[in-house]
């Protein structure tokens, strides 16, 4: 009798099941109602007396180990279950991360400051909400001056005297007030105007203005400045023009317009079969916004300029209605992707 319980005491310790069946199958054999542990205690009365003590315990072994085994089994298996679950199965292919992308006047607007940079220019920031005297006055335009029609103004209601900042050229007058010259940094920003929003306006856009102060500064390196970014942004083979033009805060003004890229020059859509299109306005400096500014206007000479992050980025992504930039719907905004 001893021996044989031995060997089941074996048997048991040895056991494993893969499965639940294999398991099951375990505790029929050794556990249920005509199982070895019921049939041993059933021949508990042929033991002899004196051996009944040590053998009885050897029988509760035999059940508690069995009934160990069993529980350890089943938690092993229920925790296999688990960790063969779908979501840490390391055969299964990756849930791909939804990553963002930048928004296209952001990738734009870095691209500008970027190349401006290698030129030396700093980047400076003004305000959005302005008063008259920065956005009007001191640009030259005067109180009465038809120039401010350029603009449709969102004034304040009860202060006309502030006002949406109508062009980023308000930050010339700011950075002029704080720095003395030599002058080269970039302003981008948002701006506001009182526009009917279509697929070629909105009542809020972008813009980038530049300001070079210093003494000597000429027409000459407004264009060689211009050039330069305008072949590093649209491409080496890109030509330049200027048109006469007027600003009331440059004198001499200028639009700047670049030889089409999407035809060379040849005529197409984009550039509406004209060769060109039209990309910034520009000048030098007018005396009186240097001076408004306390800045010697006999010494010191420089050139502005200023374009539309909008109009630089329908251009180089062909994209014909600007109100796509302000939808935010991901389907358009994931279609640009850029290092900066
Ligand atoms: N502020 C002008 C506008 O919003 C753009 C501009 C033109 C800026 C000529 C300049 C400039 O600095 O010199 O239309």
């Amino acid at each position: 009798m001893k021996e044989k319980i031995n060997k089941y005491l074996e048997e048991i310790n040895s056991f494993i099941a893969e499965t639940p069946d294999q398991l099951e199958a375990f505790r029929i054999k050794y556990l249920s109602k005509k199982g070895i542990v019921t049939g041993l205690f059933a021949e508990m009365k042929d033991v002899a007396p004196e051996l009944r003590r040590e053998v009885g315990l050897l029988l509760n072994d035999v059940k508690n180990k069995a009934q160990d085994k069993v529980s350890s089994i089943k938690d092993n298996l229920a925790q296999k279950e688990t960790s063969t679950d779908k979501s840490t199965d390391l055969t299964l292919p990756a849930n791909f991360l939804n990553i963002g992308s930048r928004h296209p006047l952001s990738i734009v607007r870095n691209d500008i400051i970027e190349i401006f940079s290698r030129l030396g220019f700093t980047v400076e920031v003004g305000p959005e909400i302005e008063d008259d005297w920065h956005n009007f006055t001191a640009l030259n335009f005067h109180e009465e001056h038809p120039a401010r029609d350029m603009q449709d103004t969102f004034f304040i209601e009860k202060n006309p005297d502030i006002v949406l900042r109508t062009h980023t050229s308000s930050v010339q007058i700011r950075v002029m007030q704080n720095e003395q010259p030599p002058i080269r940094s970039i302003f981008p920003g948002r701006v506001f105007r009182n526009e009917a929003i279509s697929a070629r306006a909105h009542c809020i856009f972008h813009q980038i203005e530049g300001l070079y102060i210093d003494e000597n500064v000429s027409f000459a390196d407004l264009k060689q400045t211009l050039y330069y970014f305008a072949t590093e942004f649209f491409g080496t083979d890109t030509k330049i023009r200027f048109r006469p033009s007027y600003f009331p805060f440059t004198e001499p003004s200028a639009e700047m317009d670049i030889s089409c890229f999407i035809c060379g020059g040849s005529g197409c859509k984009v550039c509406k079969h004209t060769g060109w299109v039209e990309i910034l306005g520009c000048g030098m400096v007018d005396p009186n916004v240097l001076e408004n500014c306390d800045i010697d206007s006999e010494k010191y000479t420089g050139f502005a300029f200023g374009m539309g992050i909008e109009r630089v980025a329908m251009l180089k992504y062909q994209i014909d209605d600007i109100r796509l930039f302000f939808e935010n719907d991901a389907r358009f905004l994931k279609q640009f992707t850029s290092a900066t």
